[in-house]
């Protein structure tokens, strides 16, 4: 029998996963009513100190909902980074508005707020950025520059859940914040997102729209143009049981992460984190020195049954977008990049495997 191969991810499910989506098929409510949909919400609130979560089908819905909610359309301009997930530029497109792409700071990886002023126009209704593999954007310039301009700040926070920013959770800091719990995010519901807000007029709307436009008072009345983007009670359930375990699930994953870098610190690049805050270690992503030696290392891992993931392709180099000059760090870091498996369940001699596998083949 031969090694056996090591996924870039797995989530941390078991026993008590299993038991809660039972308990939700005996009482058959399976369906986006029943009692573990508030029970989530309240939970997610709770733990990140968010006045309002709204919890939907994905992070991409998510998104999209904060789109709407704000009321950017078409004619408005979103400034946002060239090196995200394609979710969170496609949510600007899905609306009619257009992304205006700017750099990222060749440190961080996350939007670069030094660049952002110098793109604003009349036309200019907010910023959406991305907290990169889970560390946080540099949120104090994000801010300060939103609020300058009078434009909404959006944070996608789909990667960092667990994070913080100066004790602050991610999640809790833009005009709108959203979180994903695709298979592979911190805690997981399978597929599913959230929407948060501290404002409770945006909190209604975002309801209202995620719910087919329903009126208040008038049953099979749609006020407003809505959607279906609800979250099931058994996506829920898994949520709840999900988050009794986000402490150790974060120990887990800061742990890999150090082991990484102490591992492999005079060989290759680790993503920096800003001041006073702390990084969900969404995945542990590694810089070389040339596309030469980042493709040697994948094809040897490879090999040795050892998953990885190539970093994002810049957005603006996809076919549905315009291509732009003026954002080469975006287009550097994701040629020279790589994700390593950074599940929670890692095994250490798993994880010491990688390590030298990568530093003999170096
Ligand atoms: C940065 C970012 N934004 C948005 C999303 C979209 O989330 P989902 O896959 O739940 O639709 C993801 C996750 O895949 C992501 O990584």
């Amino acid at each position: 029998m031969g090694v056996e191969k090591i996924p870039i991810y797995k989530p941390y499910i078991g026993e008590d996963e299993s038991k809660i989506v039972a308990e939700c098929m005996e009482s058959t409510w399976i369906s986006s009513q029943g009692k573990y949909i508030n029970a989530f919400e309240q939970n997610i609130q709770k733990y990140t100190g968010a006045n309002h979560a709204i919890a939907v089908s994905n992070g991409t819905v998510a998104i999209h909902l904060a789109m709407l909610a704000l009321d950017i359309g078409h004619g408005d301009e979103v400034i946002t980074t060239n090196f995200t997930y394609v979710a969170s530029s496609n949510s600007i497109l899905y609306v009619g508005a257009k992304p205006v792409f700017v750099d990222i700071d060749p440190l961080t990886w996350n939007l670069d707020p030094s660049l952002i002023e110098e793109k604003i126009s009349p036309r200019t209704k907010a910023i959406l950025y991305t907290n990169v593999y889970g560390v946080p954007g540099d949120y104090n310039e994000l801010k300060r520059i939103a609020d300058k301009h009078g434009l909404f700040l959006i944070e996608d926070a789909a990667e960092s859940f667990g994070a913080t920013f100066e004790e602050k959770a991610s999640g809790t800091l833009g005009d709108i914040s959203t979180y994903s719990f695709f298979g592979n995010k911190t805690i997981t519901t399978g597929e599913g997102g959230m929407v948060l807000t501290p404002d409770r007029k945006l909190a209604d709307k975002i309801r209202k729209l995620k719910n087919q436009g329903n009126s208040e008072t008038v049953r099979y009345y749609h006020d407003i143009l809505g959607y279906n983007y609800r979250m099931t009670n058994i996506q829920a359930a898994i949520g709840v049981a999900q988050l009794k375990k986000i402490k150790e699930i974060l120990e887990l994953k800061a742990q890999i992460q150090q082991n990484y870098e102490e591992g492999l610190k005079d060989l290759v690049n680790f993503q920096k984190l800003p001041d006073n805050s702390s990084s969900s270690y969404w995945m542990c992503s590694i810089l070389f020195s040339t596309i030469k030696e980042k493709d040697h290392i994948i094809a040897k891992l490879n090999d040795e049954k050892v998953e990885t993931r190539p970093f994002f392709t810049p957005i603006d180099e996809l076919p549905f977008y315009e291509k732009i000059e003026d954002c080469p760090i975006s287009k550097k870091i994701s040629a020279l990049g790589i994700n390593l498996p950074s599940f929670p369940a890692l095994e250490t001699k798993d994880q010491s495997r990688i390590i030298e596998l990568i530093r003999n083949n170096i």
